[in-house]
């Protein structure tokens, strides 16, 4: 039985998209789910280009909302790609060990309240780093403070401008987070992994 796997997304969803993408037959992973905060969310059409069912949970819904749906998709793994609410704190409860985040630096630096989108990489480049990089993590009640479980590093260039650097992140994103799932597909669980899971 493939893990079947709700992604939550709050913009485009190219990480989504990436995810859907890269994940074949062999896998063990399915997704049954694109739930959003935002019913104009890009990644909402990435879903139905994909034939995914979608659900948009508001800002407002209560934790019982969040487990309603995701109990209804008989969802066993949750990603946040992009997903820029807190998640209630029972739901990542019942989802402990089974719900992960993509976050684009190399935590435990640059995260944390606040720090998402462009914000991380002006953060990165303000600070002089050489490296940058994506970070899957086990989510927690924390925001970005969760066991790591795999990253994948870039260079920062000396002319980056926090665009140039969030395009070069994103790019690894892209690879990293469906080897997170791969990954997780094989136990079920979030698991520490590699790029070449
Ligand atoms: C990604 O950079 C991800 O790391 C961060 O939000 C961004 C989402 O981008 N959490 P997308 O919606 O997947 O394109």
């Amino acid at each position: 039985m493939p893990l079947r796997v709700a992604v939550c997304i709050s913009g485009r969803g190219s990480n989504l998209e990436a995810l859907l993408r890269s994940l074949g037959p062999t896998d063990g992973v399915s997704v049954v789910l694109v739930i959003s905060n935002r019913a104009d969310a890009g990644g909402l059409a990435v879903a139905r280009d994909h034939d995914v069912p979608t659900a948009v949970v508001a800002n407002t819904a209560t934790a019982d909302d969040w487990l309603r749906v995701l109990e209804a998709h008989r969802v066993d793994f949750v990603v946040l790609a992009g997903f820029l609410r807190k998640v209630p704190a029972e739901v990542i409860a019942q989802y402990r060990g089974r719900l992960i985040n993509v976050h684009p630096a190399l935590l435990p630096d640059h995260g944390g309240p606040g720090m998402y989108g462009l914000n991380v990489h002006r953060a990165v480049l303000a600070r002089g780093d050489l490296e940058s990089g994506a970070t899957v993590h086990g989510v927690t009640e924390q925001y970005d403070d969760g066991p790591i479980l795999g990253q994948a590093r870039v260079p920062v260039r000396p002319d980056d401008t926090p665009e140039a650097l969030a395009a070069r992140v994103l790019a690894v994103e892209h690879r990293l987070l469906p080897a997170a799932v791969r990954a997780a597909a094989r136990t079920g669980r979030a698991v520490p992994f590699t790029l070449n899971d």
